[in-house]
């Protein structure tokens, strides 16, 4: 078989498996009521900061914003609330269902532009579609093929000057500091992890391929961007709180890439 007929069928069968492990961790999440429903604080913030000085609030109605791996839809009913434009991609069709409902529940169905199904490595969006692109904890369980292909895809749909606002995990958290001796020789960063402590698999612990990013991959991994620009959050937990929760010591480290294409 030619190389990239079988790198294609590898892809094909890593977004297969993608899908039945989120779809069941969205499954479980909704029996136990714990998918996120809140933006990210963060991610929002920066966006605020980002179109403060730039546009005027009554013409935020002409932006047009997608989420890669929407989720339940959080970040994009914030900026729906705001009169932007709003459309997301998951792989989860429980997911996809649980943001459609919020949308309708909040009277924002005319704010949404599309939900599609699909994986954020093949985008079902046409080259400059996008004002801005956010995500948030998605591209760091991607395989390295895929996390470069994902990163590539957020350049693509951006039109000129557009924003990019990504959410991922750093090789600051203590996470990463305890089990690095697992990551991959051929992926530097990432570490399946699983524990037999922790039964759902909604938990980081459980929840498999992660991606630790350090700060000099994201000018690669955004090349095309004008402008790439992560900045780490932290927040540490006391170490009563920590021993509480069964670790050492618990350094939340996450990055929050701001890029313009
Ligand atoms: C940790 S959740 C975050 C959801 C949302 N971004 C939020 O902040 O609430 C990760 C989301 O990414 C989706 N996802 C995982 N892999 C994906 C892929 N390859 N393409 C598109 N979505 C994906 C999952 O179904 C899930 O909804």
């Amino acid at each position: 078989m030619a190389n990239s007929e079988e790198t294609k069928i590898q892809a094909q069968a890593r977004a297969v498996a993608m899908e039945k492990t989120w779809d069941s961790s969205f499954q479980e999440q909704v029996a136990a009521a714990a998918y996120n429903t809140a933006p990210v604080e963060i991610l929002v913030r920066t966006l605020a900061h980002h179109l403060r000085p730039r546009v005027k609030p009554e013409d935020y109605r002409r932006l047009s914003f997608l989420e890669v791996g929407c989720g339940a839809g959080p970040n994009l009913i914030w900026l729906a609330e705001r009169g932007i434009r709003a459309s997301g991609v998951d792989i989860s069709t429980t997911a996809l269902d649980l943001a459609r409902r919020h949308f309708k529940e909040r009277h924002l169905e005319s704010q949404l532009e599309n939900l599609s199904h699909g994986s954020a490595t093949a985008l079902p969006h046409a080259d400059a579609s996008f004002d801005g692109v956010i995500e948030s904890c998605v591209f760091q369980h991607l395989a390295r093929a895929d996390r470069i292909q994902a990163f590539a895809e957020v350049v693509r749909v951006l039109k000129p000057g557009g924003v990019f606002v990504g959410h991922m995990l750093s090789r600051r958290h203590s996470t990463y500091g305890s089990l690095h001796a697992r990551e991959l020789s051929d992926d530097p960063g990432t570490i399946l992890l699983q524990s037999d402590k922790v039964s759902n698999k909604f938990h980081l612990e459980t929840i498999g391929l992660s991606h630790f990013f350090a700060a000099a991959e994201f000018s690669t991994l955004l090349a095309g961007c004008a402008m790439v620009d992560p900045l780490e959050a932290t927040y540490e937990l006391s170490r009563e709180e920590s021993k509480r929760r069964g670790y050492d010591r618990y350094l939340q480290a996450m990055w929050v890439v701001y890029a313009i294409k």
